[in-house]
């Protein structure tokens, strides 16, 4: 029997583990959050690096009994899931699964009537296009605008949300993307939620800004009734351990804040 893992390069994939927890159907389940905050950002690392850590993380994971891995990262998603999913899981781990945040949102933008996308996140993820270039796979009629935002992590790390500082940069940051009128927003990133209703102000009625952890609960309940070969092997204690790269106390404190009631177990880890 096993667990679901939740992996981040910090704290932000608790945004998406957060509506795991809210969700009556995936709250049984037993989650193992791992944030590797020793190391984050990744946002600004090589691709080598990042896939380096992702591997470490995925092999702890995997190691602790977890089934299924969300990497809740959009960099390490954009940058390198693809081969670990093509190289590194058939070769180590044949039998078990890791699953990002991009395809989900993609799917959910094809779904959507909308022809003006944007995208924000960090510098990795928007070099990487890889919003377009999965759009353009799909041969649809959308047209992307793409914006890195890299100052908007450590302003969030900082716990700077809502402070006028913040507000001036989000404007900056968003306002080529209101000239162009777009339909729909993409967060593209873990730690842009906690920023969601400065962005949604700024950005107005006429454009809707997708919640990327909502959209993630309800695709993993999608994924998990398709695959009873998975879901049959959950644990449903709804146990939460959370391991981070750096101090477990101060994460501690962090989960408290955000997740309210978690009571889970907390330990620091070396990857
Ligand atoms: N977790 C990263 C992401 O979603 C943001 C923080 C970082 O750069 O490591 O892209």
């Amino acid at each position: 029997m096993g667990k679901i893992g939740v992996f981040d390069s910090g704290y932000g994939g608790l945004t998406i583990l957060k509506e795991f927890l809210v969700s009556p159907v995936l709250s049984v389940y037993d989650y193992i959050y791992l944030g590797d905050n020793a190391r984050t950002p990744y946002g600004n690392k090589s691709t080598n690096t990042i896939y380096k850590y992702t591997c470490q993380a995925i092999d702890f994971l995997f190691n602790k009994d977890c089934e299924l891995i969300i990497t809740a990262c959009n960099t390490v998603s954009a940058k390198v899931l693809r081969s670990i999913q093509q190289e590194y899981l058939p070769f180590n781990y044949p039998d078990k699964k890791v699953l990002g945040v991009v395809i989900p949102i993609i799917e959910e933008i094809v779904e959507i009537q909308a022809r003006k996308i944007g995208v924000i996140g960090t510098r990795a993820t928007i070099e990487s296009h890889i919003y377009r270039k999965e759009l353009e796979e799909r041969d649809v009629d959308k047209k992307i605008f793409e914006q890195a935002t890299p100052l908007l992590v450590p302003l969030v790390e900082e716990n700077w949300i809502g402070k006028p500082e913040t507000n001036k940069i989000l404007k900056k940051y968003l306002r080529p993307l209101k000239n162009k009128k777009i339909d729909i927003l993409v967060l593209a990133c873990t730690h842009y939620p906690f920023l969601i209703k400065d962005i949604r102000r700024i950005m107005g009625k006429n454009c809707k800004v997708l919640d990327v952890p909502k959209i993630m609960a309800e695709k993993l309940e999608d994924y998990l009734v398709r695959h009873p070969e998975i879901k049959n092997k959950l644990d449903k204690n709804k146990k939460r351990i959370f391991y981070t790269t750096d101090n477990a106390d101060y994460f501690k404190d962090f989960c408290k804040n955000f997740l309210k009631d978690e009571k889970g177990n907390f330990q620091t880890i070396k990857l």
